[in-house]
């Protein structure tokens, strides 16, 4: 079933759903890098690549790296060579927590950059050597909801037409005489992906591809979270459940937005510092309380934050966030992903003129806004240097699963392909 579609009825629907550190490269390192791509493509072009991927096999397993065999793009699709991704709590979702055992075999990762190795027929936007962003969230400009300002879910992506499988079906790759899925369409932990044109950002060339690539998923989600979802506005109280990746970048959109008081919730208390260095001015650990962590807000703000988001994806959390908030004007956005459990509340929390709202991708429309993200990056706008904590190459994804299971990092970027 597609979960983004209901069902006949609601409950019936709810109820099933039950290596070497890629560094700053000069202009003249990176057009020789660029030059030597180019040459190594026009002999890769149009050929199956056999390269290195992290497989997971099964869930709740480690993953395996595998030389797997990457097929030439098809009409309209576009074949990466990947540098750099980061690691996602997303992909622990799948491995661990999703209970999708027909999502597998997969190659996990979806927060990467890259450069173009080919492009099949009929691309006109890409050419071999441009530096870009794969998007888990398409963009084809033609759709309903890609006409639609207010919307990101563009009905050509695997969000709206897979099933639960948080993959692409129609994949490129192949290992051991089977094929492996690509989950949420992108696949960044393996050295060559390919995907379709409406999937993918074009940035500029002298990125540094092992910051940006966070663009792809967790910064660009709690930053715009934050800026296009809840609106934050100038003067507000906010709260930001849950400081990893997500959280931290939802404390950066909060701050940027100009908001006075930016309090950060989390049961790890390591997670702090790096909150309070993005802008939040309070720090709180609900274990730390007798009292429910709402009740704890809302005498901190007198009687509740104007706007809160939850980036921890537990339902009793989304519920606590929206308990958080004042009445008469709060606004709560859900962040956080997980489709095993349905979410409650009372219905006076939302009588009494909350709102309650959810937010895919920060609301960002990919083609159009990770280039412009890319560009606050270099003037200082956002931060994202702050957000790695670690930097490891593609053979060690099991070590970076592990840190984040068991929270001792923000962010680890992989360095997937040697330039
Ligand atoms: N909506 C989207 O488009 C989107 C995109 C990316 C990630 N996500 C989801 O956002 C969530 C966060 O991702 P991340 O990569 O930052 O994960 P993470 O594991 O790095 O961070 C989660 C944080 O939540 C904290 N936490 C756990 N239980 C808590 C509780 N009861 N109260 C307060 N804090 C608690 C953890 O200590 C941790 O710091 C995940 O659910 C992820 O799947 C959603
Ligand atoms: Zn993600
Ligand atoms: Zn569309």
């Amino acid at each position: 079933m597609n979960w983004l579609t209901p069902p006949s009825t609601g409950q019936h629907y709810l109820k099933q759903r039950r290596s070497p550190s890629v560094s700053l490269l000069t202009q003249t390192e990176l057009q020789t890098s660029l030059f030597t791509l180019h040459n190594k493509t026009m002999a890769t072009a149009g050929k199956v690549i056999k390269c290195h991927a992290a497989v997971a096999w099964k869930p709740n397993a480690p993953l395996v790296i595998e030389e797997i065999e990457v097929a030439p793009p098809q009409k309209h699709e576009i074949r990466i060579k990947v540098i750099a991704t980061g690691v996602c709590h997303t992909d622990l979702y799948h491995l661990f927590e999703g209970k999708h055992e027909e999502g597998f075999p997969a190659v996990l990762g979806h927060e990467g950059a890259g450069i173009v190795e080919s492009v099949g027929p009929g691309v006109t936007d890409f050419k071999p050597g441009d530096t870009v962003i794969p998007l888990f969230i398409s963009q084809c400009g033609e759709c309903r909801f890609c006409k639609h300002p207010k919307s990101n879910m563009c009905e050509r992506s695997w969000t709206t037409l897979s099933t639960g499988i948080m993959a692409e079906k129609d994949s490129r790759f192949t290992c051991r005489g089977k094929v492996i899925f690509q989950f949420m369409g992108t696949s960044t932990f393996s050295e060559y992906t390919v995907l379709n044109q409406i999937s993918v950002a074009k940035i500029c060339d002298d990125a540094r591809l092992d910051r940006v690539c966070l663009l792809g998923c967790g910064v660009a989600t709690g930053y715009g979270a934050a800026i296009n979802t809840a609106q934050v506005t100038r003067g507000s109280v906010c709260a930001v459940f849950g400081l990893g990746g997500v959280g931290l970048a939802a404390v950066m959109g909060c701050r940027n937005a100009g908001a006075s008081r930016i309090i950060g919730v989390d049961i790890n208390e390591d997670k702090f510092g790096k909150a309070r260095a993005l802008g939040a001015t309070d720090c709180v650990n609900p274990k730390k309380h007798s009292k429910p962590i709402s009740e704890v807000l809302s005498e901190m703000t007198n009687g509740g934050v104007d706007f809160s988001l939850e980036c921890v994806g537990n339902v009793a959390v989304m519920r606590s966030a929206l308990e958080s908030c004042v009445r008469g004007w709060g606004v709560s956005v859900m962040v956080g992903w997980t489709d095993l459990d349905d979410f409650s509340a009372r219905p006076i929390q939302l009588i009494a003129g909350k709102t309650w709202k959810g937010s895919l991708f920060g609301g960002f429309k990919g083609k159009d806004a990770v280039p412009k993200l890319v560009l606050d990056y270099k003037s200082g706008r956002i931060n994202l240097d702050e957000f790695v904590t670690h930097t490891m190459p593609l053979d060690k994804v099991n070590d970076s699963i592990e840190l984040m299971k068991t929270g001792k990092c923000i962010r680890t970027v992989l360095n997937v392909s040697p330039k």
